[in-house]
């Protein structure tokens, strides 16, 4: 076990390369298993999810090698192996194996998916929309078993709008029986790259990125190749980053489209920002203004950039008031914060963040992935150093973070926990 340390309170300059789309990759990777016969996708991020969700592929007997950010994956030796325990407890997306296994085998046995702690994260959006394909869902154990004799095709309403239940609903839908209609569809824009790879492997699928999906299911689908999405987050993080402590950061390999809601905050908040192409400029700002945030569904501001931006607006003029109305318990970064000096209070759905304040640095834990950045971001503000545990959850969505944040003129480094400090871990 690791902890990352960095020394903070130094200006960064330069150009960061954004990484392919983790929450697009965790289901572009499943949706392989549709397929009968290769399927390749390029630019994936070296993530830990990534690596994960190739050595499942592997458990149900296909093969797939990852080299060099992309992914080849012959789903054609696969079977319906029950994947009850083990590695699907260690992230959430592997709720996509049910969608995709669901769709091609007709069965699934998956056990229910761990991931980030957020509060309560139920998957009854998803198993409405099996069942209303016409699969028989139970719960045994804490594994979720599928079974249908066949898929039809249905019309769904989303009583909830959830990026998960869409695209596990398109991946079981584009090999059933007849026209599916997914209403209250979520609209982020890895439904749309889902939605673009599996119409290359033939599936036909209309609507993806609006409320209204209609999908038409086809007996087989086949292999392509795929150009995965640029990650809106890990990018948006950087950009939040680079409006912290940068004196002129370029975000490469971006859709400033995908970060409308991040570039108006930040503009709002003083820091001047340039978008051309797939680059997005962040320029030196004079001051930070307060402002106020509330997360919502895409195209709305993203709760996954919530908790960086708090640590940002520690150093705003003012009060700002940042309301989760996705996740209302994702407020686990405010203690470490605190740790580190800032001045927030938490209310309900809302954090409530005073500033400007000098952090310090401190040692600090992550105890979800988003969190993680966070605390990155404070540490590179803070004067002195920060340690950050709990690394395994950056891992999940932060390709080569340290070379990055070195790359742009950081003082980062990743050290081997002591023993006393493993113990102190195991007990906390
Ligand atoms: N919800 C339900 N029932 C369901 C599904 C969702 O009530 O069956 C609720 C959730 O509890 C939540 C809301 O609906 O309040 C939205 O959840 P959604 O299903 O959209 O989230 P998700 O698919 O589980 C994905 C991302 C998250 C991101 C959310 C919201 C992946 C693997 N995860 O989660 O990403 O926060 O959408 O945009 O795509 C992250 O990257 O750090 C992360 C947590």
């Amino acid at each position: 076990m690791e902890k990352l340390k960095i020394a903070g309170g130094y200006p960064l300059k330069g150009t960061v390369r954004i990484s392919g789309a983790k929450n697009s990759a965790v289901a572009l990777i499943p949706a392989t298993i549709l397929a009968e016969s290769p399927v390749t996708i390029e630019g994936l991020p070296d993530i830990s999810d990534v690596h994960i969700l190739k050595d499942l592929l592997q458990e149900i007997g296909g093969s797939a090698t990852f080299s060099e950010n992309e992914m080849t994956v012959d789903p054609s030796t696969m079977i319906s192996m029950p994947l009850p325990n083990g590695k699907v407890k260690k992230l959430r997306a592997s709720y996509y194996l049910m969608g995709a296994m669901l769709g091609r085998f007709k069965k699934a046995v998956i056990g229910l998916p761990g991931g980030c702690f957020l509060g309560p994260r139920p998957i009854d959006q998803h198993i409405k929309g099996f069942e209303a394909l016409g699969a028989k869902v139970t719960n045994e154990q804490g594994a979720i078993y599928l079974r249908a004799d066949e898929l039809r095709g249905a019309r769904i309403y989303l009583d909830v709008v959830s990026v998960g239940a869409t695209i596990n609903i398109m991946l079981a839908a584009v090999r059933a029986k007849g026209r599916t209609i997914i209403e209250n569809a979520a609209k982020e824009p890895e439904i749309i790259d889902v939605a673009t790879l599996l119409s290359n492997m033939g599936a036909k699928i209309k609507g993806a990125g609006t409320d209204v999906i209609r999908i038409d299911g086809v007996d087989e689908l086949h292999g392509c190749r795929h150009t995965i999405i640029p990650d809106r987050i890990e990018a948006g993080t950087y950009m939040i980053l680079a409006a912290a402590v940068g004196q002129g950061i370029l975000i490469d390999n971006v859709i400033p489209l995908h970060l409308e809601s991040l570039i108006a905050k930040l503009k709002e908040m003083g820091v001047p920002i340039e978008s051309k192409d797939d680059q997005v400029f962040v320029g030196q700002a004079e001051g930070f203004k307060a402002v106020d945030i509330k997360t919502l569904v895409y195209p709305g501001f993203p709760t996954d950039l919530q908790q960086p931006l708090t640590s940002l607006l520690t150093q705003a003029e003012g009060s700002s008031v940042v309301t989760d109305t996705i996740y209302g318990a994702r407020f686990k970064h405010i203690d470490e914060l605190r740790r580190m000096n800032a001045t927030i209070k938490v209310e309900g759905r809302s954090a409530i963040i005073n500033g400007p304040t000098k952090l310090q640095g401190a040692k600090v834990k992550a105890s979800d992935l988003r969190a993680g950045a966070a605390l990155v971001i404070a540490g590179l503000l803070a004067e002195g150093v920060t340690e950050i545990t709990g690394l395994e959850h950056i891992d999940r969505g932060y390709s080569h973070l340290v070379e990055k944040l070195n790359g742009l003129g950081a003082t980062a480094w990743r050290e081997k926990l002591t023993k006393e400090e493993q113990e102190q871990m195991k007990n906390a």
